[in-house]
């Protein structure tokens, strides 16, 4: 934007100026002697009216070709509008055209979703999109916000691996020079180290997972925030998420209202997001399902219809605690009671959405954990400087990672994850 320009947010603070928009048409409609411009410039849109009876006949002609996405420069008069979503209207006095655009591919018309993820370089200008990702940017920032209030320092996680963290089986492989790399699944691993560093630390950044299945809640490439705490246990994890989560919801919920309802989700259940969240343990939770006459098996994971039908009985977010060690890392600790069970947690998001947070305890002794490492059929030498921090100074530790698309897709009340993400990576889909 030039200097001499204002925002479209900012023009209710100019009501009987002239001003200078800079944007792109949105839309028009024309009744012949008047033609309304709805422009757009990424903080707003607003109507623009041209008056064939009070402009030169250059300026008006100009307005009734202008096409849907030609970038403009509107200079007008601010009038209030108390219907209007911004608050004003514009007068238009004059309109130049700084580049045309013939025959934008995303016209008001339904489009298929394969259709508008091949021009998703185009569709995030429309004002769904554009509402998604302003969430998004509203919750990273709240994420930070909330971490580094709480003391936590970011030490962001690599990106080039040297070996897995949550298995082998999505494992993105890659060259790096004469040797194998990996892109990271996850930056717990080193978390670790650094809150043995400082206590508490976080890393927050993209995460990548060679995910074969095709659904509405798997990404290849996302981005997650996890936090790691030194000293604490699985029911202090479980204390940090619920706070953190009622934290970043709220701010959501204050900084947000106008795109949530552009998007026409129901704040409510979002509004009942408090503290302290359910605690159900996975024994109870297969029990549930079972009892509802879901065929699951004790010893499995849940997929997407288990969590689904699991979320039926809550009105805010749980826990599901002390899943089967066999369905987790190879670093989660063992639950002292019970031998076959993790000291782990997910979060699970009402209303169907399921999983948001993965997290636990981490196993703190260099015997059991070199153990873990065995069994899981890991290369024990990648894994030396890891066994390090068992080796200097051991303490129980806990940490947990919340995805944010995942996140997202909740608090927007969306259908699919691949709007939450400017662009998508998802199994087929590498482009734009
Ligand atoms: O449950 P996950 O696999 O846990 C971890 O990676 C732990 N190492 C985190 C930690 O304790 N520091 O992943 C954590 C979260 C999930 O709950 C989900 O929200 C998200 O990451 N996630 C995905 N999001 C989109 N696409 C995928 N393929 C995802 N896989 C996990
Ligand atoms: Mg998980």
């Amino acid at each position: 934007m030039s200097r001499n320009a204002t925002r479209i947010g900012a023009l209710r603070e100019r009501i009987g100026d002239e001003i200078l928009l800079e944007g792109w048409l949105y839309n028009r409609r024309s009744s012949g002697k008047l033609e309304f411009l709805l422009v757009r410039d990424g903080s707003g849109i607003v109507q623009c009216v041209a008056v064939k009876a009070e402009l030169p006949e250059g300026v008006f002609a100009r307005c009734a070709t202008v096409t849907q996405e030609s970038s403009v420069r509107v200079t007008g008069v601010v009038r209030e509008d108390k219907r209007a979503p911004s608050g004003v209207e514009i007068s238009l006095r004059d309109i130049e055209i700084v580049g045309a655009s013939t025959d934008f591919p995303i016209t008001p018309k339904e489009h298929g979703p394969s259709f508008l993820l091949d021009q998703r370089h185009l569709w995030i200008r429309s004002q769904r999109q554009a509402a998604v990702l302003k969430i998004r940017h509203t919750l990273v920032q709240a994420c930070r916000d909330w971490l580094d209030a709480d003391g936590f320092i970011l030490a962001d996680a690599p990106i080039f691996t040297p070996s897995a963290c949550e298995g082998t089986t999505t494992l993105f492989e890659t060259q790096y020079f004469d040797e194998k790399a990996y892109l990271t699944q996850s930056g717990q691993l080193y978390n670790e180290a650094t809150a043995m560093a400082f206590g508490r630390s976080y890393c927050f950044g993209p995460t990548f997972r060679a995910e074969k299945s095709k659904t509405r809640r798997h990404l290849i490439e996302f981005w997650m925030v996890e936090p790691e705490v030194a000293f604490a246990t699985l029911d202090d994890v479980m204390v940090l998420i619920e706070r953190f989560v009622e934290g970043i919801v709220g701010r959501v919920l204050e900084k947000r209202r106008e795109e949530l309802k552009i998007l026409e989700r129901d704040v409510a259940p979002l509004e009942r997001v408090r503290a302290p969240f359910p605690r159900v343990s996975y024994d109870d939770s297969a029990r549930l399902l079972r009892g509802k006459g879901v065929p699951f098996e004790w010893g499995n994971d849940f997929g997407a219809t288990d969590e689904t039908v699991l979320t039926e009985g809550y009105d805010r977010p749980f826990f599901v605690h002390r899943f089967p060690a066999a369905v987790k890392a190879f670093y989660m600790k063992r639950d002292p009671g019970d031998d076959r069970l993790s000291l782990s947690c997910d979060l699970l998001a009402p209303e169907g959405y399921g999983e948001i947070v993965g997290g636990g305890e981490r196993e703190d002794s260099l015997d059991r954990l070199v153990e873990r490492i065995h069994e899981h059929k890991l290369p024990l030498d990648a894994f030396q400087w890891y066994l390090d921090l068992r080796r200097y100074g051991s303490v129980p530790h806990s940490g947990f990672g919340m995805g944010i698309e995942r996140t997202l897709t909740w608090l927007c009340g969306i259908e699919h994850l691949r709007e939450t993400i400017p662009f998508p990576r998802m199994l087929n889909r590498l482009r734009p």
